[in-house]
């Protein structure tokens, strides 16, 4: 069989994933760990420009022709090119600053406009999530499937950013949990884990590479439209130009396109 232009791009980010969370753990919990906050008020540490530059240049070497879409060093889409690596380097940094657990890395390959391959790696849960577009997308290997919840298992979880009570009203029947990363809440409802994910400002990069793995595990993703930012009608097509790091897209994951609706339904902005 000849191999997939997607399997080696999973498979070229699968090492890239697992050396830059090799990386990142070398500087976690370190008490001299350097971290400031950006004009945007979040935070960014020493270890999430590491990992930046790390990705970039693993990439530059193995996709010379590629574009770098990134959090913190790239986060401009200008140049020539169709395929492009849309990357949050760490995602999570205030956990991560913290000394908690859920923090990851997160790529996309982007091409044509739409993610194509996913993969996203916590290094402290030892986490790998893996997403090739049409192929299902897997947790350490094993496929990953969403879960409704049923009369036998009614119990639901909805994952949302610290944000969601102040900006919305949300009257839903599920217990609520704030993971301080969006693209581990997100990947929650791919896992079954979660019924709904919730993020109401996240970046291109904080949801490129979950919204596949949602996809390919049976879920529904959606950018809400009455809350779409000015100039972006919706995260993909990925559009040239866009100043990215100005732009978020309030996201819903769900475990079924009734979950989706009947969520969406009981979302409002405050
Ligand atoms: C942040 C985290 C956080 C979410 C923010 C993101 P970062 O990403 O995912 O959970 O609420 O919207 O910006 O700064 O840790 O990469
Ligand atoms: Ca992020
Ligand atoms: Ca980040």
């Amino acid at each position: 069989m000849t191999e997939t232009a997607t399997s080696s791009d999973a498979r070229f980010g699968i090492d890239l994933a697992r050396t830059v969370g090799e990386l990142l753990l070398g500087y976690f919990r370190r008490e001299s760990l350097q971290a400031e906050f950006k004009p945007d008020n979040s935070l960014v540490t020493e270890a999430d420009i590491a990992a930046d530059e790390a990705v970039a240049r693993a990439v530059g070497q193995a996709y010379p022709a590629d574009v770098v879409l990134s959090e913190e060093l790239s986060p401009r889409y200008d140049t020539e090119g169709d395929s492009v690596w849309v990357v949050d380097p760490l995602d999570g940094t205030t956990n991560f600053a913290a000394g908690l657990q859920h923090w990851g890395v997160c790529l996309a390959r982007v091409v044509g406009g739409f993610p194509r391959t996913a993969v996203l790696y916590f290094p402290v849960l030892d986490e790998l999530y893996v997403a090739v577009e049409g192929e299902g997308a897997t947790l350490n290997g094993r496929k990953l499937r969403v879960r409704v919840p049923s009369s036998a298992r009614p119990q639901g979880i909805l994952a949302c950013c610290s944000r969601t009570p102040r900006l919305y009203h949300l009257n839903l029947p599920y217990k609520i949990r704030v993971l301080g990363s969006s693209a581990y809440g997100l990947v929650a409802v791919a896992r079954g884990s979660a019924a709904l994910a919730f993020e109401t400002r996240p970046k291109i990069w904080d949801l490129a590479a979950a919204s596949l793995v949602v996809r390919e595990a049976g879920g529904v993703f959606r950018a809400l439209e009455h809350q779409q930012a000015e100039g972006a009608a919706a995260p993909f097509p990925l559009r040239r130009g866009l100043e990215y790091a100005q732009v978020s897209y309030p996201v819903l994951a769900a475990a079924s396109d009734d979950l989706a609706a009947f969520a969406l339904e009981h979302i409002e902005p405050r």
